[in-house]
């Protein structure tokens, strides 16, 4: 869901950056043939993730849930000279796909797509890590917190989305189903957690943003 009214979403599209001409064909072939095309991060959270990413200037960012690869290549146009997005996909269907548009991109040799199950490749992975995108099952966030932290260089960043989820997570607790308390759970872990600090900013469905500070 988009809290932004549509002419303030437009609006606010018009006045940021354009997408390049590989996230434009990714966001187009992606909404004619893949299923479910609202996963895509799109044009406006997409500028918000590559505009992210080149103020952070990450060496090495692991993403978890790639899809179709688009929010993957917006993380890699911030990376420091040398680094690399591990992103992860458990449908091995999306795989020739991505691999297709990573190859067109000028960050191909930047881009890892692991298939498989993010619980299992997270820990195959080289830590540390500088900046964690989170943006798959959303009833294993608090688990990938948990999973991601000690990864974590302090003074880096786990972000994400999805952390609004369409508003379900203002409802009473008693009364969420199981993915909208898991969402609100990893709010309440981040929040509370003295390692971290965070603002949760109200873009697309929401993004959470943490940094560790110790
Ligand atoms: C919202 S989409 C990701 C969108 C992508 N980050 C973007 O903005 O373009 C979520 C993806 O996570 C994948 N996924 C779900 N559970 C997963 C898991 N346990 N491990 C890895 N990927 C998973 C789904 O197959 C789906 O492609």
């Amino acid at each position: 869901m988009d809290f932004l009214p549509e002419e303030i979403e437009g609006y606010s599209e018009q006045f940021s950056a354009v997408e390049s001409d590989l996230l434009a064909e990714i966001n187009r072939f992606t909404n004619a043939k893949v299923l479910m095309p609202r996963m895509l991060a799109g044009h406006l959270q997409g500028r918000v993730l590559a505009m992210l990413s080149k103020m952070i200037s990450p060496k090495h960012v692991v993403e978890v849930g790639t899809y179709t690869g688009y929010s993957a290549l917006c993380w890699a146009e911030g990376l420091a000279d040398g680094g690399r997005v591990d992103t992860i996909e458990v449908n091995d269907e999306l795989q020739s796909v991505v691999e297709a548009f990573f190859a067109k991109s000028e960050y191909r040799e930047n881009l890892h797509l692991h298939i498989g199950d993010a619980g299992d490749v997270i820990d195959s992975l080289q830590a540390p890590f500088d900046l964690v995108f989170l943006d798959a099952d959303k009833r294993n966030y608090p688990n990938y917190l948990k999973q991601v932290l000690p990864k974590v260089n302090v003074g880096g960043y786990i972000i994400a989305d999805n952390v609004l989820w369409s508003g379900k997570v203002t409802s009473d607790p008693r009364n969420m189903d199981e993915e909208t308390a898991a969402l609100h759970e990893y709010n309440e872990l981040v929040t509370d957690n003295p390692n971290l600090d965070n603002v949760l900013l109200p873009v697309r469905d929401g993004l959470m943003i943490a940094r560790k500070i110790a």
